[in-house]
């Protein structure tokens, strides 16, 4: 086929354009009424889809059991929240586990902004500007190797991450069995705090992972409070006091069973106190920082 010139082109095009001005259907209005009608079918899809779920369980008792119920198409309800319990599993829907994934590969409180920020961010631009980037106007697949490239290995990498993700033991599943651990963990500071030995990731208060407070100053904290942070004298008695500031200052920003820069300040009380205060703080250090 002869190459058109520019003129030839646009001849070409007006033709055609005047011919479908003429001849072709007007948007509105056939299109309109084509969306309309597939608008309709898809809101009477979504209402029988509701009313089948609904006729699954029948009526709905006022009182609701510790039972799921429902089935196919989705639970009426489930068991209520529960604040008194310990070892919360959090989990991403499924659509998720790829960032699942990603936070638990950069998990250390200094990489953790690449997992939850740059390399996300990084992702979004690209697919925002990538159709800036990449011109190339080539349809055969052999003449862009990098798009080929690109298109095969990130549904990969997102398979892989979501498969992967799914598999993920929870945060429940990884907490640490230190004395105070579980106290810190069951809901008392877990809310506020992250602390990756006791698996809690709280973001009301600072993450002590990066604060990093030492022996007195978390006893200091807990006992009295300070501004977001509530006074636990009335909560705990001394020695549990004692115990939870021992196990932050020892295994705040630990590495894995390598204890904290402050644990050394928590040397003496912190074991001890836990022995006596017993229950939840009960426990004998397992690491090299007892007495
Ligand atoms: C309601 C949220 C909340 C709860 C619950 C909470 N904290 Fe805090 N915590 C805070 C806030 C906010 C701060 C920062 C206060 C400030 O510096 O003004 C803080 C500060 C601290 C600090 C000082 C960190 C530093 O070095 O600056 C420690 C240690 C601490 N909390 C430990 C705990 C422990 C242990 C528990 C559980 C017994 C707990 N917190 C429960 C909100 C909370």
């Amino acid at each position: 086929m002869p190459r058109l010139t520019a003129r030839e082109r646009r001849e070409g095009y007006q033709r055609e354009y005047s011919f479908q001005k003429r001849h072709g259907k007007p948007f509105f209005p056939n299109a309109v009424f084509h969306d309309t009608i597939v608008s309709l079918i898809v809101v009477a899809l979504i209402m029988g889809m509701a009313i089948l779920w609904h006729a699954q369980f029948g009526a709905i008792p006022a009182e609701a059991t510790a039972e799921r119920i429902g089935g196919l198409l989705g639970p009426a309800y489930e068991a209520k929240a529960d604040p008194g319990v310990l070892g919360y599993d959090p989990r991403p829907d499924w659509y998720f586990f790829f960032l699942f994934e990603l936070l638990r590969i950069f998990k250390t409180p200094e990489l953790l902004i690449v997992g939850s920020i740059i390399i996300p961010t990084i992702w979004m631009v690209l697919l925002i500007g990538w159709p800036f980037i990449d011109r190339n106007p080539d349809r055969r697949l052999s003449r862009r190797p990098i798009a080929l490239a690109l298109g095969v290995t990130v549904p990969i990498v997102l398979l892989t991450l979501t498969f992967y993700g799914s598999k993920a033991p929870g945060a429940a599943g990884q907490a640490s069995t230190e004395p105070g651990a579980a106290a810190f963990a069951g809901g008392a500071c877990s809310t506020c705090h992250t602390l990756a030995n006791a698996g809690t990731a709280g973001n009301v208060g600072p993450v002590l992972d990066s604060a990093n407070p030492d022996y007195a100053t978390a006893l200091n904290f807990i006992t009295n409070g300070k501004g977001g942070m509530p006074s636990f004298k009335a909560t705990y008695t001394a020695d549990e006091i004692s115990c939870l500031a021992g196990y932050v200052a020892t295994w705040a920003a630990a590495k894995g069973t390598t204890p904290g820069p402050q644990a050394a300040s928590a040397k003496a009380t912190y074991p001890a106190s836990c022995t006596k205060a017993g229950g939840l703080f009960a426990g004998t250090a397992t690491n090299a920082v007892g007495p």
